[in-house]
């Protein structure tokens, strides 16, 4: 899509970190947008703030998980714009702990919102925007958590896996159907926004019984540190419209640990090893053994 301007953007997640830099930089390039959050103060406030020069921002409050809701946001958005061109599957939550200690809660909370709410928007607006035929862009936020594997975090990094599976099938099949709709996924390294207090969002029917070995504390803690000196959010949204201007599916970051860690567990798979465990500290920082494992 190389032009932006006078078309409609919805973005879910809307009210904050990333999806709020995406709806800043859908104005900047002359969109319409409608916001969608579950968090319906923050969504006021956000949508006052990017609409402020008097572009045309609508707040819908929207738990992603709800199918009816989810719905509705779709019918709002044509019934107010006539159109959808841009959809920013953004909503997601983090929610750390081993694999066999999250609770059933845990894992479906995560999976409720970072795969059946991409799923549930993918049903509710990929026909719409089919039936309009006009240019249309979905991307959808997965993370180099989508590439990677780390420990302690089985939930998320499953679910974001799961969000690059998705984005690359909707690539195909809209394709194989011809509709003039393109993809990308967008896999971000460490971004400063409010994701380490994603808990803020959790119902009270998937209550955290904080059954836990003590890592939900030394990933949180991991995260914190890892916001210093991270990438903007603002920075993020800048490269997923050059992506989405340039059609190019993979939105990843440039020269990032997280992309040598990605390449290097595709090594491991061609070669047929177990997966090693490197930290994103531990990452070499000599380029020629970087671009060895980058090669894959
Ligand atoms: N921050 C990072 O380091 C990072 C890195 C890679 C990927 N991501 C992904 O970026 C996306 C945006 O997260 P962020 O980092 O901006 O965090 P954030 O917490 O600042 O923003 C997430 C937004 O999603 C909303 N949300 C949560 N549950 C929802 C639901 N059920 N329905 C609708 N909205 C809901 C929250 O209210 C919030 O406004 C997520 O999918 C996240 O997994 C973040």
């Amino acid at each position: 899509m190389h032009d932006f301007t006078g078309r409609v953007a919805v973005i879910t997640g809307g009210a904050s970190g990333i999806g709020k830099a995406l709806g800043e930089r859908a104005v900047a390039e002359g969109m319409k947008v409608v916001l969608a959050d579950v968090e319906e103060a923050p969504l006021a406030l956000a949508a006052a703030e990017i609409g402020a020069g008097g572009a045309p921002v609508l707040p819908v409050v929207t738990d992603v998980t709800s199918t009816a809701q989810v719905e509705s946001l779709a019918e709002r958005a044509f019934a107010e714009y006539g159109q959808v061109n841009l959809l920013c599957n953004n909503a997601g939550v983090f929610c750390a702990g081993s694999a066999w200690e999250c609770s059933d809660d845990d894992w479906r909370w995560v999976f409720d919102v970072n795969v059946f709410g991409v799923a549930n928007c993918l049903r509710a607006f990929i026909p719409r925007m089919i039936a309009s035929s006009q240019q249309g862009y979905v991307i959808n936020t997965s993370s180099m958590a989508g590439l990677t594997s780390m420990p302690f975090v089985a939930a998320y990094h499953a679910s974001k896996h799961a969000v690059v599976a998705m984005s690359e099938c909707l690539h195909h099949e809209l394709s194989f159907k011809g509709a003039d709709i393109r993809v990308s996924v967008l896999c971000p390294e460490a971004v400063t926004t409010n994701i380490n207090s994603a808990s803020r969002n959790r119902p009270a029917s998937r209550a955290d019984i904080g059954v836990d070995g003590g890592e939900r504390q030394v990933v949180a803690d991991a995260m914190d540190q890892a916001m210093v000196g991270a990438t903007s959010a603002a920075a993020i949204a800048e490269r997923s419209f050059e992506a989405a201007r340039a059609e190019r599916f993979y939105v990843l970051p440039g020269d990032d640990p997280w992309v040598y860690l990605a390449h290097r567990r595709m090594a491991d798979l061609r070669d047929r090893e177990n997966p090693a465990f490197v930290s994103p500290d531990q990452v070499p920082t000599d380029p020629s053994a970087r671009a060895r494992v980058q090669s894959v």
